[in-house]
């Protein structure tokens, strides 16, 4: 059976559903003036975007990769919250969730490092009652880190850090986005560098080949669940993009929110296209 786009039946199944999880990708911030990685949002300069997230990239050319992981630092600190981020942070409170979903539980599963999520719930949370901050489980998981951590390569040491640029060097060459631009070349000791020890520091975000974070506690609450929301991501990354299956073959539901086609959304039970600040705002208004 193809997807259903139907909202009033996507509200029947979220308000008998018990274990609800969103799995989110770079989509969920397009609105907020933040690049997607695929698609037309996938070059930076000359590069795939992708070829630099890599710890092979970081070592061959720490330069460029600082510069491109100075530019995305920048949109990030730039960027406004758009309804996605809200609607979501919302229903991560039980007093607003249960009003659709009684006696449910949420998790936001984000392969974003924008931290804007996390900004969002923060600002939730300002207004909300003791009984949405005790939590039986959390609330957010950024299971490839965060832009703002930045991690020494000798001793692991993370710091969290907004400053803008990260370092003087940097400073001003995420304005050279041009593709025919020629890549200033940073030496060693002007990157950024560990508050600790003073060796080089690199983003605190995992790269193609690493181990995303927190998989032993995801794995448990996509176990466990029977709604599965996929906001604005291609689904080709894993082991995000396994998630919704999972939910689905254990017998929960999968509805998909994405301006365009996503791998594996012909096997969901719903699909909703469009902007997902739309469309996530809609399905979970209260
Ligand atoms: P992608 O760039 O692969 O996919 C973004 C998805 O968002 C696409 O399917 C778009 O159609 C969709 N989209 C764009 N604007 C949207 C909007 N306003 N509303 C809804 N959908 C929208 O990004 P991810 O799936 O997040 O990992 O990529 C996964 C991972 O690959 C990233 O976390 C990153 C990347 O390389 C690492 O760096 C390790
Ligand atoms: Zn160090």
């Amino acid at each position: 059976m193809p997807p259903s786009n139907n909202v009033d039946e996507f509200r029947n199944v979220l308000k008998t559903s018990k274990h609800i999880i969103a799995v989110a990708g770079a989509g969920l911030s397009a609105a907020s003036g933040i690049p997607t990685f695929r698609g037309a949002g996938g070059l930076w300069r000359r590069y795939d975007a992708m070829s630099l997230a890599t710890p092979r990239a970081f070592n061959s050319r720490p330069s460029l990769v600082w510069q491109f992981y100075h530019y995305r630092r920048e949109s990030a600190n730039k960027a406004h919250l758009n309804q996605a981020h809200h609607s979501l942070a919302s229903f991560s409170l039980p007093s607003i969730r249960h009003q659709i979903a009684p006696d449910s539980t949420f998790t936001l599963i984000t392969q974003n490092v924008d931290g804007l999520s996390a900004l969002a719930l923060e600002k939730a949370l300002e207004s909300a009652s003791d009984a949405d901050t005790n939590v039986d489980q959390p609330k957010i998981l950024e299971m490839h880190g965060r832009i703002f951590d930045v991690k020494c390569t000798e001793c692991d040491h993370v710091e969290f850090t907004r400053a803008s640029p990260i370092c003087p060097a940097l400073e001003g060459t995420e304005n050279l986005i041009e593709n025919n631009t020629m890549d200033p070349e940073i030496a060693l000791d002007e990157l950024p560098c560990c508050s600790k020890c003073g060796a080089l520091a690199r983003p605190g975000v995992v790269w193609f080949e690493e181990m995303p974070k927190y998989l032993d506690v995801i794995n448990q609450i996509v176990d466990r669940a029977d709604l599965c929301l996929v906001v604005g991501t291609s689904s080709t990354v894993y082991p995000a993009a396994g998630y919704a299956e999972e939910v689905a073959e254990h017998g929960g539901k999968v509805a998909v929110f994405n301006l365009d086609r996503s791998s594996g959304d012909d096997e969901a039970d719903f699909l909703f296209l469009g902007p997902c600040e739309e469309t996530i705002a809609t399905a979970l208004s209260v």
